[in-house]
């Protein structure tokens, strides 16, 4: 999604703009820009295109001078991929450039108000109504700070917004509601960026801004305000991200590199957490002593697409380990039903970016309504983990191919280690406490044995690839694996997956089932395994082909993965792990951008 970048100090601004624009690229975009201001000239200059970071950085000539400059990556909400909606957008002597991500929802009635007053747009896009209204309110006021807050003050809707004024060549104006901005501390320079990533390549030592808040920066520091022009102080702290985390490491993309990471990562997740003594879980970033963990009623978990997909594995964890009512529900939905918001019911939020809009609403909504919200975030500092009561960081490192892999596997994992806690301050027993606690610590070692299958599931993506579509089926545990692994390839290989609990097959969606439409069968060794080999036999029965996931082989089914035992309550962390790998080489040979699926973007920060 939208992607911002901001300089100013004493070096050339056009090649940080265009390092910082491609360090954004993973978040999805269709167009790109940046704008420059020649400080002994006070001029401006701007270039813009539609496609890829490269392009624009083939369009910047080489007199592109500026030592202060902004630069953009654009996801198209209003008007279509163009160089004429890239930003930045300019007022209209071109002496203001603006870069905006969000959406201005009253822009159409701004912009009539405008072109009412004489005002030529050269775009389709919401965003160009904020360089006009800041051309207009500097003629009020002599700081550029000021004539953004005003115009700001007239704008309904979201934003990240930076501006440069080429009479004003020493500052850069940044500005959030609803759309982060992160300023970066370097040696006589300034950043700023819609994304760490942006920025860890000069420096480590960040700002997050709050919404309602505008910053000015100028190479030798920078000014924090409120909407309302009170100065607020704010504390650096330092990224623990790098560039390495942000290469493909040798691997040929992103995801393989994210797949291949999960022994790691879901041991980072782990460490440091899993307590022998008593068998509990130590969670210090819930805030929350046993007496409050006892007090919930029920837990409600909220996320999107795979977030959300992984809570309902939470959901399932809480509620085998703690005995507590737990469900979850797309956050998209949740905060739009006026959902009824109860003193007992403790709220967990799901998010890898930390900055999904759908999710950070409903996080808001639920603190309106006096809720208790803890995140299980792996973004350090990000809005929706600046938002809860409390949480549990993934530590998972930056996930930058769009589709989800290793925050799915460090997620559940948190969620297991929340339900030890739930649990154990409850009726969990210290034996099975200590069950779940030694398998949790089995889980990076199955995870890289899994991996160790690369090259059968390559095969078998390989074989089932080709096919119109594929079923995806699970029973309870195995349901939320079924549903991301329908997600996973659909995302990524565009073939059409449908999930659905194994149980209901049979009410509708077997008569979709024919040797063209395969199924994968989550089928692990639970109690519920006889049933499910019931359900590959009726799909036999029909004439359909099955991939099954499990525990064992069987004859029931044309292919079969099987994975490593662990605990039941566990299984269905390992068990997703082929599925990425099926997803990933399916895509491959269908020669598709994995990395960056088409209509996608990593970041979901509009509604
Ligand atoms: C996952 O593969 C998807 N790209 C997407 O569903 C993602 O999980 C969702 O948009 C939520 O993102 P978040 O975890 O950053 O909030």
């Amino acid at each position: 999604m939208c992607g911002i970048v901001a300089y100013v100090g004493p070096k050339d601004a056009a090649p940080i703009l265009l390092e910082g624009l491609q360090r954004l690229e993973y978040r999805g975009y269709d167009s790109a820009g940046v704008a420059v201001v020649e400080k002994s000239a006070k001029s401006l200059k701007m270039r813009k295109v539609k496609g890829r970071v490269a392009d624009l950085a083939a369009a910047v000539p080489a007199r592109f001078k500026g030592t202060l400059g902004i630069g953009h990556t654009r996801w198209a909400t209003h008007g279509v991929p163009s160089d004429q909606n890239a930003h930045p957008h300019l007022c209209a002597d071109e002496r203001i450039a603006i870069v905006h991500n969000g959406i201005i929802e009253n822009a159409d009635a701004l912009r009539q108000r405008l072109e009412g007053d004489g005002v030529v747009f050269r775009s389709e896009t919401d965003s160009e109504v904020l360089s006009h209204l800041i051309a207009r309110t500097s003629k009020e006021t002599d700081t550029l700070e000021e004539a953004v807050r005003r115009a700001l003050k007239l704008v309904v809707g979201t934003y990240g917004i930076a501006v440069i004024d080429a009479e004003r060549p020493g500052e850069v104006v940044v500005a959030r509601n609803g759309s982060p901005i992160v300023l970066g501390i370097g040696e006589k320079e300034m950043f700023a960026a819609s994304d760490v990533a942006a920025l860890v390549r000069y420096t480590r030592q960040v700002v997050h801004l709050e919404d309602g808040e505008l910053a000015v920066l100028r190479a030798d520091g920078f000014s924090t305000f409120t909407s309302d022009a009170r100065e607020t102080a704010k504390e650096p702290f330092t990224v623990d991200w790098d560039t390495g985390h942000y290469d493909t490491g040798g691997y040929e993309h992103y995801l393989l590199k994210e797949i291949s990471e999960q022994p790691d990562t879901v041991g980072r997740t782990l460490r440091g957490r899993i307590d022998d003594r008593f068998h509990i879980a130590h969670l210090g970033g819930i805030n929350m002593d046993a007496r409050e963990s006892r007090s919930f009623r029920r837990v409600k978990i909220i996320g999107c697409g795979s977030a959300y997909y992984s809570g309902q594995i939470g959901a399932q964890l809480i509620e085998e380990l703690a005995r507590i009512p737990a469900d979850a529900e797309p956050a998209s939905e949740f905060r739009y039903r006026s959902p009824v918001v109860e003193p007992d019911t403790l709220y967990v939020a799901i998010s890898q970016s930390g900055e999904t809009y759908d999710t950070l609403a409903a996080v808001q909504e639920l603190k309106r309504k006096g809720g208790r919200v803890l995140g299980i975030v792996n973004t350090v500092g990000s809005a929706i983990a600046r938002e809860c009561d409390g949480g549990v960081y993934l530590h998972a490192g930056p996930e930058v191919s769009v589709a989800s892999t290793k925050a799915f596997t460090s997620t559940a994992a948190a969620f297991a280690l929340l339900a030890l806690h739930l649990g154990r301050v409850r009726d969990l027993s210290p034996a099975d406490g200590r069950r779940i606690c030694d398998g949790l610590r089995r889980l990076p070692e199955q995870i890289k044995e899994i991996l160790t299958q690369e090259e059968h599931i390559r095969a078998l993506a390989l074989k089932y690839a080709h096919c119109p579509g594929m079923m995806f089926v699970g029973r309870v545990r195995g349901y939320p694996v079924a549903r991301e692994g329908a997600q996973k390839l659909k995302e990524i290989s565009y073939v059409h997956a449908e999930a659905y609990p194994a149980s209901e097959l049979k009410h509708g969606p077997l008569a979709l089932i024919n040797p063209d439409m395969p199924t994968v069968a989550i089928v692990p060794d639970d109690e519920l395994l006889d049933k499910n080999l019931t359900t590959l036999g009726e799909i036999r029965a029909r004439s359909g082909r099955i991939l099954m996931v499990g525990h064992r082989t069987t004859d029931q089914a044309d292919d079969c993965i099987v994975v490593p035992k662990n605990e039941i309550e566990l299984d269905p962390i390992l068990l997703t792990i082929p599925l990425q790998l099926f997803a990933y080489h399916a895509a491959v040979a269908l020669g598709r951008d994995v990395d960056k699926p088409r209509n996608l973007a990593k970041s979901v920060t509009v509604e």
